[in-house]
């Protein structure tokens, strides 16, 4: 199903500042003269987008986790079929602001283990993955100091806490090294140049 094109996606805790180095390395390539489509999960098609108010707005308990894991491959389902896969036939390089490994750490770890569950369905569902991921990997004080900082309405899971921020910086390092050859791990406390600088070498050597 894929094309020519090359699937980057971003990963880290709340407030690692992926969102920010995805649109500077967007902004990087489409210099280079590389057509980029950036997007981000959940969302990134119309329908995701609403899925993604349902997901990120509200009481914490708004769902179950099983509720909660398939609404998101909902709208990742959506957002391949509708944006992800027509770009990469295209030949275009797509950066995606999160993906399905923020759903084996947020809905995969969160709340008991449902790892077994999220990869059953994703292989179901989506089967695919990224060629490259890079891991803004964060100080998780940091990073929720910075995600509070925001103060918006998407902060069921920011509301989960301290607790839930190093669980979840522990176990994206765990996946970085299960998937180590799609993944490369960025250190993401330092100024956003640096890292965006780790980050055009990295995307570099792999275009
Ligand atoms: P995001 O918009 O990337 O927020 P931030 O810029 O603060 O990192 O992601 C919003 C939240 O959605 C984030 O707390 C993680 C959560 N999430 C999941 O729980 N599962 C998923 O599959 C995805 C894509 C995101």
């Amino acid at each position: 199903m894929t094309g020519s094109g090359l699937f980057l996606t971003f990963e880290g805790i709340d407030g690692s500042g992926k969102s920010s180095q995805a649109r500077m390395l967007a902004d990087h390539l489409r210099d280079l003269g590389r057509e980029v489509v950036l997007t981000r999960e959940p969302g990134g098609s119309p329908g995701a987008e609403e899925i993604r108010r349902l997901v990120l707005e509200g009481d914490p308990d708004r769902w179950s986790a099983e509720t909660e894991l398939l609404l998101f491959t909902a709208a990742r389902r959506d957002h391949l079929e509708r944006t992800i896969e027509p770009a990469l036939a295209a030949g275009k390089v797509v950066i995606c602001d999160r993906f399905a490994d923020s759903t084996r750490m947020y809905q995969g770890l969160s709340r008991g283990n449902l790892r077994g569950l999220v990869d059953q369905l994703h292989a179901l569902m989506i089967g695919r993955e990224p060629d490259l991921t890079l891991l803004i990997d964060m100080d998780p004080q940091t990073g929720l100091t910075r995600a509070k900082g925001r103060q918006g309405t998407e902060e069921r899971f920011e509301d989960f806490g301290i607790d839930l921020q190093e669980k979840m910086r522990a176990g994206f390092l765990a996946l970085a090294a299960e998937f180590s050859d799609r993944f490369r791990v960025i250190d993401g406390n330092r100024d956003m140049d640096s890292v965006a600088q780790d980050v055009t070498e990295i995307v570099q050597q792999t275009l």
